[in-house]
């Protein structure tokens, strides 16, 4: 009798604690929510950035404003890249590595690497975009010289049905973190961790200049049923240089598009998407993530049917809005101070300067934008 109520209070102690831990510690938790171990890859919406190594105060050629370690301490948790042989070395550029050269693949990994070695419980997933066709070995390369691949996913087999991927929990569990998809020139029988995005993967139109945002299947390869998909929910807008019309991000207006309501938002794009297809994206890729102060993260919960945790966006820099139109200087330090948000304005002017700057060279392509 007393064992069985000691059994009993024991078990009511253990149910207690359980209830307690996913608040108690974020380390028991599967990418900060003890709700997602239990699903699997392909049900919880993520939210990447668009060039995520490209970061260049004023360049028109920049798609974000921070780092990625920032980017990952803030919750992003897909990275897309785009790469380019520079001399022998495979490097991270947009189109051109004259125009922003984010350094090498090895070292940008080598970054991702010591981050997930810090945050034993997050999956991240890591989009390159090849135009160039690069050979995966090369891609390969850079993952074993970073040490990055002793955490890649290698599923038993390819493409893996949206109902086929592992579950959070699963992925943590063996230490397989890392999921890859390379966009173009994929082999999985050379290199069977480089997964070939668009056969695993559909994507909405990119480059749009309309704030529509539509949710049709653009990019595929074969059906698009079974798979999941992302959402390219940036908006670009045409620029002429030297009468050649050239997309660049639309800057002034990334209040609206990395809403969660409203016209041009990522919540009507969701919407959309919802009604078309009956489930919601699994990526989802935006331009200055920062800007709407966690709002892209926000949407992600509530996609996710998870609460919102906000958390100080950026690295503690504040923007001080400048007349001048050049430099953006750095400010305060502290994460939780005062952030002056630069008007729409003066972020159009600063995106002028860059314009002239970079029109000079001549060389921008259509695209630019990609
Ligand atoms: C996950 O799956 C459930 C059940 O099918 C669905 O209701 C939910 O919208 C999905 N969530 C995401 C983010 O895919
Ligand atoms: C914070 O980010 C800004 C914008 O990218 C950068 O200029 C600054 O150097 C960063 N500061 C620190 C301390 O990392
Ligand atoms: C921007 O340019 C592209 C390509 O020329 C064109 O399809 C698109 O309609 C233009 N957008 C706007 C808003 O003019
Ligand atoms: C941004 O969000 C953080 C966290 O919720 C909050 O502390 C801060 O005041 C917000 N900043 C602005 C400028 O709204
Ligand atoms: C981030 O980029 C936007 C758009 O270019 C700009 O308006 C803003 O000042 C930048 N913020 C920081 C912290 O650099």
């Amino acid at each position: 009798m007393v064992a069985s109520s000691l059994h009993r209070l024991g078990v009511a102690l253990l149910a207690a604690t359980a209830l307690l831990l996913p608040v108690a510690s974020a380390q028991t938790a599967c990418n900060g929510h003890q709700e997602f171990c239990s699903r699997s890859y392909s049900n919880v919406s993520i939210v990447g950035t668009h060039n995520s190594y490209g970061v260049r105060a004023g360049s028109i050629a920049a798609n974000q404003n921070y780092t990625i370690e920032t980017q990952l301490d803030d919750g992003i948790r897909l990275l897309q890249v785009q790469g380019h042989m520079n001399g022998d070395e495979l490097h991270l550029c947009h189109t051109l590595c004259l125009l922003l050269d984010g350094g090498t693949f090895t070292s940008y990994l080598s970054t991702v690497k010591t981050w997930l070695d810090a945050n034993p419980n997050e999956v991240v997933t890591i989009l390159m975009v090849n135009s160039d066709g690069i050979s995966p070995s090369v891609w390969a390369q850079s993952y074993e010289d970073s040490g990055i691949k002793s955490l890649v996913y290698t599923p038993p087999s390819t493409p893996v049905a949206y109902d086929a991927w592992p579950t959070y929990q699963e992925l943590i569990s063996a230490g397989t973190r890392v999921v890859s998809f390379l966009a173009q020139n994929a082999d999985t029988s050379a290199v069977p961790y480089l997964l070939d995005e668009f056969t695993n993967v559909w994507e909405t139109p990119y480059g749009q200049t309309d704030n529509s945002f539509p949710c049709n299947v653009d990019r595929v390869t074969g059906s698009a049923d079974n798979k999941m998909y992302l959402v390219n929910h940036y908006l670009d807008v045409n620029t002429t240089i030297f009468g050649q019309t050239v997309p660049v991000p639309a800057t002034a207006a990334l209040e609206e598009t990395n809403a969660l309501t409203g016209t041009g938002s990522l919540g009507a794009q969701a919407s959309t998407c919802l009604a078309e297809h009956g489930f919601y994206p699994t990526f989802t890729l935006v331009d200055y993530y920062d800007i709407g102060n966690g709002s892209v993260f926000e949407y992600a919960a509530q996609l996710n049917g998870v609460n919102y945790v906000p958390v100080e966006i950026g690295n503690g820099t504040t923007t001080t809005s400048s007349s001048s139109g050049g430099s953006s200087s750095s400010g305060g330090s502290s994460k939780g101070g005062t952030s002056a948000s630069a008007d729409s304005g003066a972020a159009a002017t600063t995106s002028r300067a860059g314009l002239a700057a970079v029109g000079a060279l001549g060389v921008l392509s259509a695209v630019l934008a990609l």
